[in-house]
């Protein structure tokens, strides 16, 4: 990856060094995530059973004040898989969080222990402030309902292995109010001139200042609640779960929960090669029945965060 330092506007760069966070996904620009996704595919066979040296010697921090399963353990093994270390923050209950601490102070103190910070919180502009106080790189694992561009990639590699990323029919479903992956998404596919399909209950639309960016930018947008109304038009059919954690009212969540699943039934209109993606964890989305069927594709997709992250690893520490 030494070539991306050469480019002038690669992520969010720091004004006085070559540094360099990954924030947003507004941050890149098409060729910039376009060298990403080659960096990846050269990646994957290491990725798959391989260990690299490129890392070797440097030390990744990785701080998680939500809960993560996959981008944790991906990121994780991403490092070690380039001959890198982790350390991990642990449970946020076993921090000095707890004592009081604030998030500048702790980006301060672990920016002096590691080459770069991977951050998960639940506050959105979070990854942006700790950028603000860090010495070293920070990758934003997902800050509450704003951003996950890290997922973005993987969602687009996914895409883009499957053949359908450009002028992909694409429909994003569920929590497009609250889901960070699909804001970030929404956005990258734009640059590929998608035809994106907004499926969503009313009380979960994408923000409008969200839709007015991809209008602005020339996307066509097609809002509806009613899955039925697209899924045999699709190419992509990209699944969310509703973040229950991120509704103030326990009772509104209620009103949404379950609104849309996916079984065998549902598939029988669909597109030959369709191809069905979650950022996972699903809760009652996807049946469980869709798994063994060729439009799955969610599985694969999560283990694509391991050649993904690599890129990305190799990228801002490399
Ligand atoms: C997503 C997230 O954390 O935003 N998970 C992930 O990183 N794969 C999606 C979700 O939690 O629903």
């Amino acid at each position: 990856m030494r070539d991306c330092y050469t480019v002038h506007k690669l992520g969010q760069r720091d004004e006085n060094s070559m540094m360099q966070h990954v924030i947003t996904i507004q941050d890149f620009s098409r060729d910039e995530i376009d060298r990403i996704l080659n960096r990846a595919a050269e990646l994957e066979p290491v990725a798959h059973t391989g260990s690299s040296d490129a890392l070797s010697g440097r030390i990744l921090a990785t701080l998680f004040y939500e809960p993560s399963t996959r981008t944790r353990l991906s990121f994780d093994v991403a490092m070690k898989r380039l001959g890198g270390d982790v350390i991990d923050l642990g449970a946020v209950e076993t921090s000095s969080a707890v004592k009081g601490e604030n998030l500048a102070d702790t980006i301060s103190v672990i920016s002096g222990y590691a080459d770069a910070i991977v951050l998960r919180h639940p506050k959105e502009g979070a990854a942006r402030m700790a950028s603000e106080f860090s010495s070293v790189p920070v990758i934003n694992a997902g800050d509450g309902a704003g951003q996950h561009p890290t997922q973005t990639l993987l969602d687009l590699y996914t895409i883009r292995k499957e053949g359908k990323l450009n002028k992909a029919k694409i429909a994003l479903v569920g929590d497009l109010k609250y889901g960070r992956t699909v804001h970030s998404l929404a956005h990258a596919l734009s640059l590929y001139d998608a035809e994106i399909y907004l499926v969503s209950p009313d009380q979960l639309k994408m923000p409008d200042l969200m839709k007015d960016g991809l209008i602005e930018s020339g996307t066509e947008i097609v809002e509806t609640a009613e899955i039925d109304d697209v899924i045999d038009v699709v190419d992509v059919l990209y699944l969310t779960r509703i973040q229950k954690e991120r509704f103030p009212d326990p009772s509104e969540y209620q009103a949404v929960v379950g609104s849309y699943k996916i079984t065998k039934e549902t598939l029988k209109d669909v597109k030959d090669n369709l191809i069905i993606m979650h950022p996972l964890p699903r809760l009652n989305e996807i049946d469980p029945e869709v798994d063994a069927s060729r439009h799955a594709m969610y599985f694969r997709q999560s283990f694509y965060g391991v050649p993904v992250r690599m890129a990305i690893l190799s990228m801002v520490i490399g």
